[in-house]
């Protein structure tokens, strides 16, 4: 068995639509290592969230082909039925996704949702459960968990909401977490906590952790990889102070340029991306960030570029003009 706890391979998802396929993840492929943080980043539409679904088994049953392979430690989720999934969810992969009270049952308290999965999933006993409980609502940081295990999830705050999803995801111990924008919508000092209690749990549980985002700020520190995502494709993947400092696809330069908490540069202006982002049920064959791109050729428009090593470092950008390499400058 390979010493990575995830490995994608051609990962492909397709929706029938009524107006026709419509392909949001394209031939992804990755590895995620042992005790690993992975950035996924890319606008909105780019298949962030979809590729995350894809690689849980979470996608809906119709209407949906999924191609390659996803294997998290050794089981194969592409083709898996609903109960081989249903012992992988929870002990080797949880998601966190960005609203908690759509992962919270309002009418219940949250000590008993916790309860449940570990009554359900590990088979504890009532008092058991509780205890285990308790000490989870501690360890993600909520103060007086006593009494807190009582509480509906209506009476906490965004943040506080937030860590007790977190605290149901790692009730089971999952080797592998999946957080989908998990502080959208939570003010700035709450990101940063919820963020810095991920970081930190990741350390103590030794657990892997993929953090999908459209704010590279948010990845920027915590990551030890990124993959870009442009049109359901992977188009820049690489250690992190690579794609920072190193990037070669103009697309991951316009998004950095975007974005304002990596660009820093409080006395000009934020560059935003022209354009839109493609449909995608009518992507040309050629490059699809092609109609956006200031390098853009003939051969843009017509050839679709793959991904080709920028190093021997794990680097890959897919693009016919790349950036320069700046290797040997200075990053700051
Ligand atoms: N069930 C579905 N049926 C058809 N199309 C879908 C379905 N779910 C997602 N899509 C499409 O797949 C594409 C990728 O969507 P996805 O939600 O993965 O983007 P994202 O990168 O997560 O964006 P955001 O940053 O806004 O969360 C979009 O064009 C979306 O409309
Ligand atoms: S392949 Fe061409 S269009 Fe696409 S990013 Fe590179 S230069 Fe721009
Ligand atoms: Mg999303």
């Amino acid at each position: 068995m390979s010493d990575e706890l995830l490995v994608v391979k051609d990962l492909t998802t397709t929706f029938t639509t009524n107006s026709g396929p419509l392909t949001a993840v394209g031939g992804v492929s990755f590895t995620l290592g042992q005790n690993e943080t992975l950035g996924i980043v890319g606008e909105s539409g780019s298949g962030k969230t979809v590729l995350s679904r894809t690689i849980m088994g979470l996608q809906p049953r119709r209407n949906v082909t999924v191609t390659g392979s996803a294997i998290i430690n050794g089981f194969e989720v592409v083709g898996a039925s609903e109960k081989a999934k249903r012992q992988i969810w929870g002990t080797e992969v949880a998601m966190v996704f960005q609203d908690p009270m759509t992962s919270l049952n309002p009418v219940m308290r949250i000590g008993q949702q916790i309860d449940e999965s570990l009554r359900v999933r590990l088979g504890m006993d009532r008092a058991s459960a509780k205890a285990r409980s308790i000490e989870l609502l501690e360890l993600v940081g909520i103060p007086s968990p006593v009494e807190r295990y009582n509480s509906y999830p209506g009476h906490l705050s965004g943040g506080m909401r937030q860590r007790v999803v977190i605290a149901t995801a790692l009730a089971c111990s999952p080797k592998l977490l999946m957080a989908d924008e998990p502080t959208t919508g939570l003010d700035v000092t709450i990101q940063a906590q919820i963020l810095n209690l991920l970081d930190e749990l990741k350390d103590r549980l030794k657990m892997s952790v993929i953090l999908v985002t459209h704010d590279l700020g948010v990845v920027a520190t915590r990551t030890s990889r990124i993959v870009v995502m442009y049109a359901g494709r992977i188009v820049e993947i690489g250690d992190t102070r690579d794609v920072f400092y190193h990037h070669r696809m103009p697309y991951t330069r316009a998004l950095l340029e975007s974005s304002p908490k990596v660009s820093n540069h409080s006395h000009t202006r934020l560059q935003t991306i022209p354009g839109r982002p493609p449909n995608l049920m009518k992507l040309a064959d050629g490059c699809s960030f092609a109609p956006r791109c200031a390098y853009a050729t003939d051969q843009c428009h017509n050839v679709r570029p793959t991904l080709q090593a920028a190093d021997e470092t794990g680097h890959y950008f897919a693009c016919w003009n790349p950036l320069p390499s700046n290797r040997g400058v200075r990053a700051p």
